[in-house]
C-alpha cells in the first residue's frame, strides 16, 4: 500500500492533454476526470480486503465502470444507485457482496428492489431490521452503528453523535440483536462511518468502538467495515491520512477479533472522496470581470448548480486560470469568483457561514478559463437545474484520449417530465 504523497495540482492539464484543448471541444462549464488518478487511489487501499466505493461521491456510469474493472465493489444509498451499479455489471449478490445498500430508511422502491434482487443491506435503524425481517426472514445483514461520536470536514458532513440521524445508536445494539433474532436475520457485518473528510485522530477512535460492538455481536460476523471519511488535501497546508498507520490500526483490531471468534474476518473500507476528488476538475469560462468598490469579481459560467460545495460547506477548492487571450499579463489580483445564478450566494470563494472572501489569481481577460480543482467528489452528483441551468457535460481522459461520459443536458431533457394541464 503506498500512501499518497504528491499534492493534487495538475494545473491546466490532465495526462498531457491541455484543458484548453478540451474546452475547444465541449462548451463550458464541464467536468473532466483523470482515470489514472482514480485507479491510483483504488490501488492505494489494496491492503484492505475490500474497497467499496461510496458512489454518492460521483456516480457517473463510466466512473463506476472504472471502479468495477479495478477491483472495487460499491455502496448504494438509493434505488437509483443500486440501478447504476447493476447497469455497469455489478451483480446483486456475491462474496463479498458486489452491491451493499446502506441507508437509515427503506423507501418503498428500495425495499422492493433489495427484496427482489437479494441485495445485502447495511441497516441504519431498528425499523429497517423489522421491515426487512418481516418480508425476508433468514437474510444476512450488516448493522451500521453510530458509536456516539462523529467528525467531518464540516458539521454537515459529521455522521456520528446524538445529533446525527445516521446509524443505530451504540447502546441500542442489544435491542437490534433481539429484533434480528426474532426474524432470524443473521448479523454478518458491522459498519461505522463517522463523517466525511475527517482526520486520523477521529478515524482511529472508531477502531476501538468497532471492537467493542463486534464483541457484543459475536462470531456470526464475517465482515467489519471502517466506513469512508478519508480526507484529501484541498489546501496546501492540509495532508493525507497516513494510510499505512490507519490500516495497521484496523488490522490489529481485526486480528484480535479473529482470535476471539476463531475464524477470519474481512476488513472493508468505503471511501468516496478519496477515490475521485482529485481526479475531477470543473472547467468554466470567465464571462465578466467587474470592480465593485474595492472588490474585483471574476464571473464565470459555472455556478453552485454545478458545484455546490462552496455554498453548502464554505469549501475551499484550488483554482487556476488558463489564459486563452493573446494579451499576456503577469500580475496577480485579489478576486471574488462568482457564478451566473440569480442568487447572491453563488460565490466560489466563500467561507463557512457564507462569508465572501477573495483569492489571489492571475489577472485574467474575458474568455480565459477558470479551472476548479479537486472537484471530482460531491461535484457533478450534486448538480441541479436551479435557474433552469442544464447539468454540465462530463469528460473522461483515459490513456491520453478524451471521452464524453455525460452529454450536457438539453432543454428537452430538462423539461421532459413536466406537463401543462389542458
Ligand atoms: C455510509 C457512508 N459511507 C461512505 C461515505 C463516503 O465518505 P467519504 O466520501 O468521506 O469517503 C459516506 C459519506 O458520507 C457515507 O455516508
Amino acid at each position: 500500500m503506498s500512501a499518497a504523497s504528491s499534492h493534487h495540482l495538475l494545473r491546466n492539464q490532465i495526462a498531457d492533454i491541455p484543458i484548453s484543448q478540451l474546452a475547444a471541444k465541449v462548451n463550458t462549464p464541464f467536468y473532466v476526470y483523470d482515470e489514472q488518478k482514480i485507479i491510483e487511489r483504488i490501488n492505494d487501499l489494496k491492503a484492505f480486503d475490500v474497497v467499496r466505493y461510496a458512489q454518492k461521491a460521483c456516480s457517473n456510469l463510466a466512473i463506476l465502470d472504472i471502479c468495477r474493472r479495478n477491483g472495487a465493489v460499491v455502496d448504494a444509498v438509493s434505488t437509483g444507485e443500486i440501478l447504476r451499479a447493476e447497469a455497469v455489471g455489478f451483480s446483486a449478490s456475491g462474496d463479498p457482496s458486489p452491491i451493499v445498500y446502506t441507508a437509515d430508511i427503506f423507501d418503498l422502491s428500495s425495499l422492493e428492489l433489495v427484496l427482489d434482487r437479494g441485495i445485502h443491506t447495511n441497516c441504519g435503524s431498528p425499523d429497517m431490521l423489522t421491515q426487512l425481517g418481516q418480508k425476508a426472514p433468514g437474510r444476512s445483514i450488516t448493522l451500521r452503528i453510530n458509536p456516539g461520536f462523529g467528525h467531518g470536514h464540516n458539521q454537515k458532513t459529521n455522521t456520528g453523535g446524538s445529533q446525527s440521524k445516521h446509524g443505530i445508536w451504540h447502546s441500542e445494539l442489544t435491542d437490534c440483536l433481539r429484533i434480528a433474532e426474532k426474524y432470524n436475520l443473521r448479523v454478518t457485518g458491522l459498519h461505522m462511518h463517522i463523517g466525511s473528510g475527517t482526520d486520523l485522530e477521529h478515524l482511529a477512535q472508531v477502531v476501538t468502538a468497532m471492537e467493542q460492538a463486534a464483541r457484543e455481536v459475536g462470531s456470526s460476523l464475517d465482515t467489519i467495515s471502517a466506513g469512508g471519511g478519508l480526507p484529501i488535501p484541498y489546501q496546501t497546508e492540509e495532508s493525507y491520512v497516513d494510510l499505512e498507520a490507519y490500516f495497521q490500526l484496523w488490522d490489529a483490531a481485526r486480528k484480535r477479533l479473529e482470535s476471539q471468534f476463531g475464524h477470519s474476518l474481512r476488513l472493508e473500507i468505503e471511501p468516496g472522496r478519496y477515490l475521485v476528488a482529485e481526479a475531477g476538475f470543473l472547467v468554466a469560462e470567465i464571462r465578466a470581470i467587474k470592480k465593485m468598490d474595492k472588490n474585483w469579481f471574476y464571473l464565470v459560467d459555472a455556478g453552485f448548480n454545478d458545484l455546490a460545495r462552496p455554498i453548502l460547506y464554505g469549501s475551499h477548492h484550488p483554482m487556476t486560470i488558463y489564459r486563452r487571450s493573446a494579451e499576456k499579463t503577469n500580475g496577480l489580483r485579489e478576486v471574488i469568483v462568482g457564478g451566473p445564478l440569480c442568487e447572491s450566494g453563488d460565490i466560489f470563494t466563500q467561507k463557512e457561514g457564507g462569508f465572501v472572501c477573495t483569492r489571489s489569481l492571475p489577472e485574467a481577460q474575458l474568455g480565459d478559463l477558470l479551472i476548479i480543482e479537486c472537484a471530482g467528489a460531491y461535484g457533478a452528483v450534486m448538480g441541479s437545474n436551479y435557474n433552469s441551468k442544464p447539468l454540465a457535460a462530463e469528460l473522461l481522459v483515459r490513456d491520453g484520449q478524451v471521452f464524453t461520459i455525460r452529454e450536457r443536458q438539453t432543454f428537452a431533457q430538462m423539461t421532459a417530465a413536466e406537463h401543462i394541464p389542458d
